[in-house]
């Protein structure tokens, strides 16, 4: 990572974390006010893991890693705090999840984002366009 302060911040896959700092984080990412989420439930049922960012014990990034329970997993929320963008903590919090879910057999990690985001996921994190497809429920 580029500079001192990002350093110093700890990343932990499926580390600890209360739903309500997490919706915190979610609530200031997505413009949304905070909800009664249980998000601590739903990410041990669903998910294969996750990871979080933190500085000095406060939250400031997230990701979570859904999977099919074989060799796709599935990038969801990627999020980091306003005042952490720009230093590298995103592209860490993807490269860990990565990692990860290699390590439990994962062959393919997917993601899906809107276009500007490009430069995030293609050239920052390193996936490759791909053709996909959305229906909303
Ligand atoms: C997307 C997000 C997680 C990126 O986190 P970050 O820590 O700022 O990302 P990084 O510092 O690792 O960024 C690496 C590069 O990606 C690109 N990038 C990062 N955020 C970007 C954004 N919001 N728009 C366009 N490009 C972006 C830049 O090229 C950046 O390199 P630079 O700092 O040299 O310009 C963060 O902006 C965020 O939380 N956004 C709101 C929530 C969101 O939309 N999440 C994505 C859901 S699909």
């Amino acid at each position: 990572m580029s500079d001192a302060s990002s350093m110093d911040i700890r990343y932990d896959w499926r580390g600890q974390l209360t739903s309500k700092e997490l919706e915190g984080l979610h609530a200031e990412a997505f413009g949304h006010e905070p909800a009664d989420v249980d998000w601590t439930a739903r990410l041990h049922r669903h998910s294969l893991g996750w990871v979080c960012a933190r500085r000095d014990l406060r939250l400031v990034g997230f990701v979570n890693v859904a999977w099919d329970g074989a060799s796709h997993a599935f990038l969801l929320d990627a999020i980091v705090c306003a005042a952490e963008r720009y230093r590298g903590v995103g592209t860490e919090l993807v490269a860990v999840a990565r990692s990860e879910a290699a390590k439990a057999g994962c062959q393919w990690l997917h993601v899906d984002f809107e276009d500007h985001l490009g430069a995030f996921y293609l050239e920052s994190c390193g996936f490759r366009p791909t053709s996909a497809g959305l229906i909303r429920l």
